[in-house]
């Protein structure tokens, strides 16, 4: 009941995050992406340049990279990004209006959870794949790995403090599909 998250974030096991000002910031960041063979890019919504820099990288290099936005933290900041031409939707939490308004965009989408009764709301919402950040602040792998066997059939997406050496620990939890972060655009 994600519109598909699950399947357009399947082939990737980490989701770059992008804070991007400027076209060349954007040019340089799906360059090195490309030359590393990640096919990805969540773009946040954490900058004013942000929507336009959505609708400039999909429509340049969106035929090699699946461009989303991120940080999308209302309902008219998900539409707009929509709207500039994201093709999927992340938010570090979630309110029952932000999870309607994303679902009625059509667009795959992943909403933020943290605690077990945020897990238990998503839940009720037919949410199944959900963001957790930030990762390193709410314990990481071990918080994670307590969770697998309570909350069976959910799977985690963590950012927040992920680099190259701490990935595998997560990516070995049987409920963690994909590890997002910054670390490999810096
Ligand atoms: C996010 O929005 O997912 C985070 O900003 C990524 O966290 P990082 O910058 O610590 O990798």
């Amino acid at each position: 009941m994600q519109n598909g998250i699950r399947e357009i974030l399947s082939p990737f096991s980490i989701i770059p995050v992008a804070v991007l000002h400027t076209q060349e910031q954007a040019d340089l960041a799906c360059t090195n992406l490309l030359e590393k063979g990640i096919g990805v890019i969540e773009i946040t919504l954490r900058t004013a340049s942000a929507l336009d820099l959505i609708r400039y990288v999909s429509t340049r290099y969106g035929s090699n990279l699946i461009v989303g936005a991120g940080t999308v933290c209302s309902s008219e900041r998900a539409e707009a990004a929509a709207k500039a031409g994201a093709s999927f939707l992340v938010s570090p939490g979630q309110t029952e209006q932000l999870v309607n308004t994303m679902r009625n965009t059509g667009l795959p989408f992943l909403p933020g959870a943290i605690s077990p009764t945020e897990i238990q709301q998503s839940m009720e919402r037919d949410l199944e794949v959900l963001k957790f950040f930030p990762a390193h602040v709410f314990g990481g792998v071990s918080a994670l790995s307590a969770y697998a066997s309570v909350f069976q059939g959910i799977d985690f997406i963590p950012t927040g403090g992920i680099n190259e050496q701490s990935m595998a620990d997560y990516l070995a939890l049987p409920n963690v599909l994909a590890v997002g972060g910054s670390w490999m655009l810096k």
